[in-house]
């Protein structure tokens, strides 16, 4: 059993602790926000993440899982301590590496004995030397550590089960004795014969930034094929389906949709190319991948205004799904916010619904209407868009929405609903990629 220090309580933090504690080991939660910390205390649980209170619980209970607001308790005695604050978009594209230098000088600061560091954030490739370099400033005696980068792969939304049943664990060092450290951490990955892949520490951090850019790229390109396939006929449906069926292609990432969001893509791909662009080796990929990605958030726009009439003025519109994603409620670079932006500035008015991040998107729209369920949201409004493909929004009664809306207008941005059923039921609707603009 290890002692464990997390530094940021977010979501990576939060997720990978409480599965860190679950593996046996004791874990403290460290974060600078107070209220943070005494929220968790109390048994509040700021994220909605699938399973992630009652595992909370579990350990906590067992007095494995523990909260602290204060840094030197969390640090003195932790034979690990796991960077895990957050790398926002920063200037240029580059990603803001403020949070990472505080982490590492308080760090550097409550250090009293030889302890593994390591960084699951995700930093810019080249940052364990400026970590190394931070800590060694702020040492206030010579306790000696070894750096490791240890990035994250979790999805949000289902984060749990990828930080306990993880495709792949990537540990980027260079000391046999931090190797074999965090061998233990993870060892009950290595009774589930996980793959544990040991490299530098620059391959590490690139390892992360290269697969989360080519999963962006990946929806980019499909969107731009849906796009094609809307002006000639084809049925994206059918060509992503058969284009999965290829080994190499692989089915995941193949959706077309209303363009990626979310914590880590938008920032990871700016800060990927920016550090090509840095490096002299553009990556137009991924600078085509992003260009893609806000036209396509601008497209959907695009299609509700060509549904309604061209004209968003005094039209009430229901917002489907405000997280980026379904099973969290996340909204951080959420499609729908640029639509709810772009309908409320031409004086469109918005009615939303999310089953669970209405709150977090309050905090950016305060003065749209909420709703509790699918049905108000959608009651006397000119169009309803669907921006997140929760499960609740498949099972929608399309006769139940007709009737309670004043003209049965769709935009499907998820390509959920069953296009027949909509023509069926003389919905005007569109989607992304079937070239099924319908006219009733
Ligand atoms: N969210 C994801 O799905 C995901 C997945 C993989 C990797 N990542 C990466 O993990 C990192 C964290 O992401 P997140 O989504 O958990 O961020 P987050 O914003 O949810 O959480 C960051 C936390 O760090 C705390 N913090 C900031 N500075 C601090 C300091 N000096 N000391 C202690 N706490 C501090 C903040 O108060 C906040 O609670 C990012 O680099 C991100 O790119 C995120």
């Amino acid at each position: 059993m290890k002692n464990v220090t997390f530094i940021g309580t977010g979501y990576v933090g939060l997720v990978s602790g409480t599965g860190i504690s679950d593996f046996g080991h004791k874990v403290t939660c460290y974060d600078i926000s107070e209220k943070k910390i005494s929220s968790l205390k109390k048994g509040n649980i700021p994220i909605y993440e699938p399973g992630l209170e009652e595992l909370i619980k579990k350990n906590t209970a067992a007095g494995r899982l523990f909260f602290s607001s204060d840094p030197e308790i969390a640090i003195k005695d932790a034979d690990v301590i796991f960077i895990a604050v957050g790398t926002p978009m920063g200037e240029d594209g580059k990603a803001d590496f403020k949070y990472v230098e505080s982490a590492a000088k308080t760090i550097g600061e409550y250090l009293d004995s030889y302890t593994v560091i390591c960084t699951k954030s995700t930093v810019p490739i080249g940052s364990g030397k400026k970590i190394i370099n931070i800590i060694n400033k702020s040492k206030k005696n010579d306790a000696t550590f070894d750096y490791i980068s240890n990035p994250e792969f979790l999805r949000e939304g289902s984060a749990l089960n990828d930080f306990l049943w993880p495709d792949r664990v990537v540990i980027g060092g260079s000391s046999k004795k931090s190797f074999d450290i965090m061998k233990e951490i993870y060892g009950p990955l290595f009774k589930n014969k996980k793959p544990i892949v040991y490299t530098t520490v620059t391959t590490a951090e690139m390892i992360k930034y290269a697969s989360n850019a080519f999963l962006a790229l990946k929806i980019s390109y499909m969107n731009e094929v849906a796009n094609l396939c809307e002006s000639l006929g084809a049925d994206i449906k059918q060509v992503a389906k058969v284009m999965g069926q290829d080994g190499r292609i692989s089915s995941k990432f193949l959706h077309p949709g209303p363009g990626y969001g979310g914590s880590c893509f938008p920032k990871d791909t700016e800060a990927f190319a920016s550090l090509g662009r840095k490096h002299g080796n553009k990556i137009r990929t991924i600078e085509a991948a992003i260009k893609t990605n806000s036209e396509q958030k601008l497209r959907m726009v695009k299609k509700i205004k060509n549904l309604i009439g061209g004209d968003f003025e005094n039209k009430t519109i229901a917002i489907l799904g405000l997280s980026f994603k379904p099973n969290t409620d996340d909204v951080r670079e959420s499609a729908s916010i640029e639509m709810i932006k772009n309908i409320k500035e031409k004086g469109g008015l918005i009615k939303a619904f999310d089953p669970v991040a209405n709150d977090s998107m309050k905090i950016i729209f305060p003065d749209i209407s909420y709703k509790n369920s699918w049905e108000e949201a959608c009651k006397d409004t000119d169009a309803a868009v669907i921006m997140t493909e929760w499960n609740e929004f498949r099972g929608i009664s399309l006769s139940h929405l007709k009737s309670l809306m004043k003209r049965p207008v769709l935009l499907d941005t998820r390509n959920i609903l069953d296009v027949e059923k909509l023509k069926k039921n003389n919905f005007l609707f569109d989607n992304v990629g079937h070239n099924l603009l319908y006219e009733n």
